[in-house]
């Protein structure tokens, strides 16, 4: 009995409690989703993205698109760059203006975001948004793409990015979901100045830091060339690791050293890369991405 007038109490305090609380309208700020991409690996990304925060999506085309064969694509791209010019893009519908977030996606080519959003980056000004790149690659390329877009975009408030391998777009939507989760409380508040705490999410798996590099074991450079072996870009030995527990398993991080199968002039005959490798329960390892 005691029990239940303590229960009806606190009731009576809380519809109290709510009755004088003025109602805050969620107001939710403006999200548009730009991407360019030519074999539709970035274009799924985008797609997902748009879907789950119901922003509107755009595609970058161009005026005389690629041809779809990958040589004659690397071709024009090296004709390009010797002329100096990059390809031309049609005008947005989208007027950026209207929008608070620009979720930017790209394949990576030659290391960075593709000519068609180079394109774009000197024509818009993203000076004060919120800007989310997004890209799919071979074997990586997030992190230098990153870096092109706040050197040519000073202004923006460029946010961490989500990438994923061309080989890995299964795994694309679950990442993606859980990717956003970053932002959404972000994009439901308008003014959001403290992004640690709009960050505070009970379901947003954020994973440690990594803890100090180890020489490789035996194991542990078992599971690099597990992941590794068979792609054809990759000829690395991996020399140290740090590993640490994600959401479906366990990441690693190795340094390894590259030794590229084919000699260039212009590329150095070994480098230190960083390759991210994901073991989950009862699956192959695999890479996630390579930082040059
Ligand atoms: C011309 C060209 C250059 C590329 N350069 C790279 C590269 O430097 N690094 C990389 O990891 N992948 C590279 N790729 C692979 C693409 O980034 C990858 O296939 C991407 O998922 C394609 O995206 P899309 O389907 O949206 O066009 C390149 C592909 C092309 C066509």
């Amino acid at each position: 009995m005691r029990f239940l007038t303590l229960l009806m109490c606190a009731a009576i305090a809380l519809m109290a409690v709510v009755s004088c609380t003025p109602k805050k309208e969620a107001s939710k700020s403006k999200v548009l989703v730009l991407y360019y991409s030519q074999t539709s690996n970035t274009k799924a990304v985008a797609q997902e993205i748009a879907t789950r925060l119901d922003a509107d999506i755009e595609e970058i085309t161009l005026v005389e698109p690629y041809d779809t064969a990958f040589q004659a694509t690397i071709d024009r791209c090296k004709a390009d760059r010797e002329k100096g010019i990059l390809p031309e893009i049609k005008p947005l519908k989208a007027n950026i203006a209207d929008y608070d977030w620009v979720f930017i996606g790209y394949p990576i080519w030659f290391g960075t975001y593709a000519p068609p959003v180079a394109s774009l980056l000197e024509k818009v000004d993203l000076s004060d948004k919120w800007v989310v790149p997004f890209c799919t690659f071979g074997s990586g390329g997030l992190e230098s793409s990153v870096k092109d877009l706040t050197e040519k975009q000073p202004n923006a408030k460029i946010m961490t990015g989500y990438g994923v391998r061309a080989a890995r777009m299964d795994a694309m939507p679950k990442e993606v979901e859980q990717f956003l989760k970053l932002y959404m409380p972000l994009i439901s508040n308008p003014d959001p100045t403290d992004i640690k705490a709009n960050t505070q999410s009970d379901s947003l798996f954020v994973p440690a830091d990594f803890p100090e590099q180890h020489p490789v074991s035996a194991d542990e450079a078992a599971i690099f060339d597990a992941a590794v072996n068979g792609y054809p870009m990759l000829n690395a030995k991996a020399k140290t690791v740090a590993s640490r527990t994600v959401l479906d398993g366990t990441e690693y991080l190795f340094t390894a050293m590259d030794m590229p199968r084919e000699k260039k002039a212009d590329m150095p005959p070994a480098s230190e890369i960083q390759v991210y490798v994901l073991v989950e329960k009862d699956k192959a390892p695999v890479f996630t991405k390579v930082v040059r």
